[in-house]
C-alpha cells in the first residue's frame, strides 16, 4: 500500500474530522468472518466507529466513541459498511454507560457499554464476542488481530467500505511506557500492540473495535499517535481490567429495557 502515515497524523479519538484513512497495512476480511463486529453510525448513516456485540442487548466500544445516544445508530451483520447487503441489523441505543474513571485527556479508562433498544438476533451473520476473564493478561510478542472499518470514504462519496484486518503483537507496558515511545502516558488500563517496524495499526473509524488474542476481546481500539510509526504502537483498552465492572454493568441493568 502506498504509504498512508503521514497522512494519518491524530490520534484515534479524533473522530469527527473528515474521514480519509485506511487500515494502514492489512487485507481486507472475509465476508461475515468476524460475525460480533458492529459499526456504530451517525443518524446520518456515517460509520464512525466499531464495536463488539458481548449481550444481545450490548455493544461494547470506546468511550471516545459517545457522540449521544440520540445520534447513533448500531448495525450488527455489516460487511460492506456503507451499502446495504440484506444482513444487517439495526437498533438504536437505549443507555449508554460510560466508565466512571473514563478520562478523555488522559485517555484512561477509555470504555462504554451501549444497551440497546431491541436485541440483536443471533444468526449466521451475527454472533456474540468471547470476553476475556478479569486480571488476565497477554505476553509480549503475542500475536493478536484488529479489525475495522477505518474509513476510506472520500469527504461524503459513499464508496463501499469493506472490512479489513491486520495482526499486531503485543507491545510490554515497559517498551509502550518508555520515553522512546509514550513517555509515562500509558495506564495499567491499557495494552499497546504494534510491529516495531511499524506499517500495520489500527487508524481513525477503527476506534472501539476489537482488538482479539485467543479469540477474547483483550483490547478497544483507543488511542496512539499517527497510525503505523514503528516508535508508537497502537494504544487500546485493557478489557480484562473491566470484565467484572461490564458483567455489573449488564446485571444491574438487566430489566432496565
Ligand atoms: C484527568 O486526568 C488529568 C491528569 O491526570 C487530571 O488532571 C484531571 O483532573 C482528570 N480529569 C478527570 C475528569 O478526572
Ligand atoms: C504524554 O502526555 C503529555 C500530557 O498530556 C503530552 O504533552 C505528551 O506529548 C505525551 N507524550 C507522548 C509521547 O504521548
Ligand atoms: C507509566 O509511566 C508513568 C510515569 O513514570 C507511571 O506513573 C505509570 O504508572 C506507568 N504506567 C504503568 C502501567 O506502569
Amino acid at each position: 500500500m502506498v504509504n498512508l502515515v503521514e497522512k494519518c497524523i491524530y490520534v484515534l479519538s479524533v473522530i469527527y474530522t473528515v474521514p480519509r484513512e485506511y487500515k494502514i497495512g492489512g487485507h481486507t476480511a472475509a465476508p461475515n468472518s468476524i460475525r460480533y463486529l458492529v459499526s456504530l453510525k451517525s443518524t446520518s448513516g456515517q460509520h464512525f466507529c466499531g464495536g463488539s456485540l458481548v449481550h444481545r442487548y450490548w455493544v461494547l466500544t470506546a468511550a471516545h466513541c459517545n457522540i449521544g445516544a440520540e445520534q447513533m445508530m448500531i448495525v450488527a451483520g455489516d460487511y460492506k459498511v456503507n451499502i446495504f447487503e440484506g444482513t444487517e441489523q439495526y437498533a438504536k441505543p437505549r443507555i449508554l454507560v460510560i466508565h466512571p474513571l473514563y478520562n478523555r485527556s488522559t485517555n484512561n479508562a477509555d470504555i462504554m457499554l451501549i444497551k440497546l433498544r431491541a436485541p440483536m438476533v443471533l444468526n449466521k451473520y451475527v454472533s456474540l464476542a468471547p470476553l476475556p476473564r478479569q486480571g488476565t493478561g497477554v505476553a509480549e510478542g503475542h500475536v493478536c488481530r484488529v479489525s475495522g472499518w477505518g474509513y476510506n470514504s472520500l469527504e461524503g462519496g459513499q464508496v463501499p467500505v469493506t472490512l479489513r484486518t491486520v495482526t499486531v503483537p503485543i507491545v510490554s507496558t515497559a517498551r509502550c511506557n518508555s520515553s522512546d515511545s509514550f513517555n509515562g502516558n500509558i495506564t495499567a488500563n491499557m495494552i499497546c500492540a504494534g510491529y516495531s517496524t511499524g506499517g500495520k495499526d489500527a487508524c481513525k473509524g477503527d476506534s472501539g473495535g476489537p482488538l482479539v488474542c485467543d479469540r477474547r476481546i483483550y483490547g478497544v481500539v483507543s488511542w496512539g499517535n499517527g497510525c503505523g510509526d514503528a516508535k508508537f504502537p497502537g494504544v487500546y483498552t485493557a478489557v480484562s481490567r473491566f470484565r467484572r465492572w461490564i458483567d455489573q454493568t449488564i446485571y444491574e441493568n438487566m430489566t432496565n429495557t
